[in-house]
């Protein structure tokens, strides 16, 4: 595996970069497949059968070349004829047959190692089970082929595997024959009738056990649902099945997009690199996004798998039906699905918590990566290893670009292109400029300005300002646009884009109704569309100066800025009815706050807290008619992550010292209010994962946080009595977090007791163990390297399991400021040798855990001398993947 995947470094060069530009279709398709699998641990024999033709729309080639990537070649035949050596050359990525005619049947046994192959991409083993993971160019580690989203094929397979150790035997489609073997082996056969890319392919074998429902869809088919697991995990399948369902309905509904298939099959693995994977018929989940079960996952467990096991879903259609051309496409299946999952969340749930979550991940991580080395556009036009980019960009800024359509639009000519588009693709790989062309043509809209959200990469600012001459009763805006330099072009080079801003005026007692030179009939919220470098708009008749509400729902993604003052802010978070604007204004006060006392810190002066702030804050406890879950969102103060994403150098400590500092104040001067807010969000209610008692358990979450900064005996006992007394997991760890995170001497037993009762209670729950062990990995308090580095050592830790990695490794690098920037850059040798060990093991995992050290230049230059110090040394590694390679090299 390493020496295949590893960059040859004695040669100077850099891996290959592949540019958009460069895009030929194939010179061969491969009409059909037929592969057979004889399961083996160390050698496991693929048997592959292609039938092959000239590709008519491209130019003529005598020679095939395959892709394929840690393979032992047995034989290959061309029709009736067995090759030898002269017929064909074997190069580290690929396999050439010289010669070959317009239509011919290939035939191709290789021999792979599953149980070795610790990179989890091609076919692999997972505790007992075997299991394939094929996206974006991991099918070419299993069988040599045409390994390219643009080649679709009808696929047939044949597993053959000991009857005893796998039960079990799936692939995509359907079950066509089954049959008993000589030695207690069988074989499943499987057929799938739609044409697909190699990379929606998929393998499972072993012994599972199957939860199974139905579901009829709109045309009154039946098709079945199954959920395979392993033994232990089938009291945690009834939350994804009915997730599923809900999301089947939903995209008849909302999409018209009917289930095409008679089977629908979900897996869950425990080692997996993402989330979850859309294979045709046959979706492989990482256990983490599809078991759930009020005792052992908490309430965001339980959004996670609704969202995923959706998304996953939904790609039936936008990505399996609808593919992609080539894997700068990426953001055409994933952003559009993205869009959709998140659609889907809002109407199963809380419209306006899922948008404030989504927002603040769009503006604390991928704004990060928009202003980091490896920002890129949404449609990038080059890369070196497509693995680095399956990221926020592509999924989250993609979906937003997807959903600035649908503002422009409206809901109703945004179905109609999207049906338009479905339509008009359906069964072909497609690109994200067929998806213009749909939105363009039924709406007879220009869309070649918008087009840059696709080119150009790096977050627009977006500058306002307001005017208002109480005479000719005006009210202008006049809004300035630029977007920063990024590795691949200078802001100044950048054309404007085409930004839909939603916007409302805030009277004094409301929204005011809104006129505009171009509008006969009012309303309170109009979308400016602003296409140029600086241009303004005039509302007409406006009776009083008005606050003007910007960017309603994060209407563009984009860093805004307005002259507001502390008390218009006030007025938004009071009077807008829009919930994400409100949020908004709030997390600007608690920003102004923060920066308050990092200045007052800064010159060790005396400080107190925004006035302001603190009132918004004690009217939000107690005005008892407000949603409780955008009380709990209001009064939770901006992450350390988001202060760092606002000012550089990233001043570490100080932002958390201010930060705890606000939050202290909040907690002490409204002790009794977050008391008396705890005690009315309890519940004798059982369980159940519904936006009104999420809401509840989110407001007693954040109420038991401050109550515990400065905890009485009688907190205390409340928060040890929730720790051992709630029935579900939401509670049960909000409490553990609450005591590990408390620093008052009075506590100090009670979180040493609180930690190991954890792990006692749940040490046979992976999924839980994950939680114990991110909760430690995150604790802020001095000395957390050590700790963290005792818990790779502990039995529950597992060196190759991407979820556990992530649980200790990236969540101390990426949730534990002061401790991983630590200035004595201890921090950064840990990451760097986390990396180097997984850069033979998993480059995918190793290259992703390069995230913080890719930011140096935020930093001090202290700190930018010790990160850079460890690229280097990574840099400098013999046998590096290209994984990790690209992304070293692009951020030194
Ligand atoms: N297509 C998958 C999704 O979005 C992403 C994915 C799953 C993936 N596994 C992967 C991407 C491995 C790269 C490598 O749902
Ligand atoms: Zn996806």
């Amino acid at each position: 595996m390493t020496a295949n995947t590893a960059v040859n470094q004695t040669d100077k060069n850099s891996p290959t970069t592949i540019y958009l530009k460069d895009y030929l279709p194939p010179a061969f398709l491969i009409e059909k497949t037929h592969l057979t699998f004889q399961l083996d641990p160390e050698k496991t024999t693929v048997t592959s059968v292609l039938q092959c033709v000239a590709n008519p729309k491209a130019a003529p080639s005598q020679s095939l070349t395959l892709h394929g990537q840690d393979l032992k070649l047995v034989r290959l035949q061309l029709n009736n004829k067995a090759l030898t050596a002269a017929d064909y050359c074997v190069e580290e990525e690929s396999l050439t047959i010289h010669a070959v005619p317009d239509a011919f049947t290939l035939t191709c046994v290789t021999e792979i190692s599953p149980a070795t192959n610790s990179s989890l991409e091609g076919l692999y083993k997972s505790r007992t089970m075997y299991c394939t993971q094929c996206e974006a160019e991991g099918f070419r580690k299993i069988t040599y082929y045409l390994d390219r989203p643009d080649v679709l094929s009808e696929f047939t397979t044949t597993v053959i595997g000991d009857k005893q150790q796998f039960p079990v035997l799936l692939s995509n489609g359907n079950l066509v024959a089954s049959e008993q073997l000589e030695n207690g082996f069988h074989s499943a056969t499987w057929h799938d009738p739609f044409k697909k890319p190699a990379y929606l392919f998929a393998l499972v074998a072993g012994d599972l056990q199957v939860v199974e429902d139905n579901f009829i869809t709109c045309s009154g088919r039946n098709v079945v649902l199954k959920i395979f697991v392993e033994p232990k995990d089938l009291d945690k399948c009834e939350h994804a099945m009915a997730s599923l369902k809900n999301a089947m309905k939903w995209d008849e509904e909302v999409y018209g997009r009917e289930y095409d298939l008679d089977i629908f099959m979900i897996v869950a693995v425990d080692d997996f690199n993402m989330g979850a994977m859309e294979n045709k018929g046959l979706n492989i989940f990482n256990t983490s996004c599809v078991l759930a079960n009020p005792k052992t996952t908490t309430d965001a467990g339980f959004a996670r798998v609704e969202g995923v096991v959706a998304h996953e879903y939904f790609h039936n259609w936008s990505g399996n039906r609808v593919t992609c051309r080539d894997w700068f496409q990426l953001s055409l299946k994933e952003g559009f699905t993205v869009f959709r999952d998140e659609e889907f969340s809002s109407d199963m749930g809380s419209r306006t918590v899922k948008r404030v979550e989504d927002v603040n991940v769009m503006r604390t991580l991928q704004f990060a990566e928009d202003g980091g080395p490896m920002a890129h556009p949404v449609q990038p036009a080059s890369f070196m290893e497509i693995s680095n980019f399956y990221t926020l960009t592509i999924y989250e800024k993609g979906a937003e670009v997807v959903r600035m359509y649908h503002t422009l639009l409206g809901p109703e000519l945004f179905r109609q292109g999207s049906d338009l588009y479905f339509e008009r693709h359906d069964g072909e790989a497609a690109t994200i400029e067929d998806f213009t062309a749909a939105m363009a043509e039924v709406s007879g809209r220009d869309f070649s300005q918008f087009k840059y959200w696709y080119s150009q990469a790096g977050t627009p600012v977006v500058k306002a300002e307001g005017d208002y001459c109480a005479q000719a009763k005006t009210f202008s805006l006049t809004f300035e646009q630029y977007c920063p330099d990024t590795p691949e072009a200078k802001g100044s080079d950048k054309k404007p884009y085409h930004i839909p801003v939603n916007v409302s005026l805030l009277g004094k007692a409301g929204l005011l109704p809104l006129t505009l030179d171009s509008q006969a009939q009012p309303q309170t919220e109009v979308v400016l569309e602003l296409t140029e470098a600086q241009q303004t708009f005039v509302f007409n008749d406006v009776q009083e100066e008005p606050v003007p509400s910007l960017f309603r729902g994060f209407s563009a993604p984009v860093k805004s800025a307005y002259p507001y003052k502390k008390a218009d802010l006030l007025r938004i978070t009071t009077q807008d009815s829009d919930g994400f604007a409100r949020f908004d204004a709030m997390q600007q006060l608690a920003v102004v706050a923060i920066f308050d006392v990092m200045a007052a810190l800064r010159k060790q002066e005396e400080w107190q807290l925004e006035p302001l702030l603190l009132n918004a804050v004690k009217e939000l406890l107690t005005n008892e008619a407000l949603d409780p879950a955008m009380v709990a969102l209001m009064c939770t103060l901006p992450s350390q992550a988001y202060m760092s994403g606002l000012a550089t150098p990233i001043e570490v400590e100080l932002i958390h010292q201010a930060r705890n500092a606000v939050k202290a104040a909040i907690a002490e001067q409204c002790f009794d209010l977050w008391l008396a807010v705890y005690n009315r969000c309890l519940s004798t209610k059982a369980y159940a994962f519904n936006a009104n008692d999420v809401a509840l358990r989110s407001l007693k979450k954040v109420a038991l946080e401050y109550l515990m900064v400065k905890p009485t005996e009688e907190v205390l006992a409340l928060c040890v009595k929730q720790f051992n007394n709630a029935d579900n997991m939401t509670d049960e760890s909000a409490a553990m977090s609450a005591l590990v995170d408390c620093t008052a001497p009075l506590a100090a037993k009670e979180r040493v007791d609180a930690l190991a009762q954890f792990y006692e209670r749940w040490k046979d729950e992976a999924l839980v163990v994950n939680l114990w062990l991110s909760v430690q990995a995150a604790d802020s308090t001095p000395g957390a390297l050590k700790r963290v580095e005792a818990l790779l050592k502990h039995p529950a830790y597992d060196s190759a399991n991407p979820n556990k990695i992530r649980s200790v490794v990236s969540v101390f690098c990426n949730q534990n400021a002061v401790n991983f920037h630590a200035i004595d850059g201890s921090g950064y040798v840990f990451l760097a040798d986390q990396i180097l060990v997984l850069n033979k093991q998993n480059p995918q995992i190793a290259s992703r855990l390069l995230g913080p050290l890719t930011k140096w230049q935020k930093y001090d230059v202290n700190r930018q001398g010790l990160m850079r110090e460890q690229l280097l040394r990574i840099q400098s590694e013999p046998a590096l993947s290209k994984d990790v390679y690209e992304v070293v090299a692009k951020s030194l």
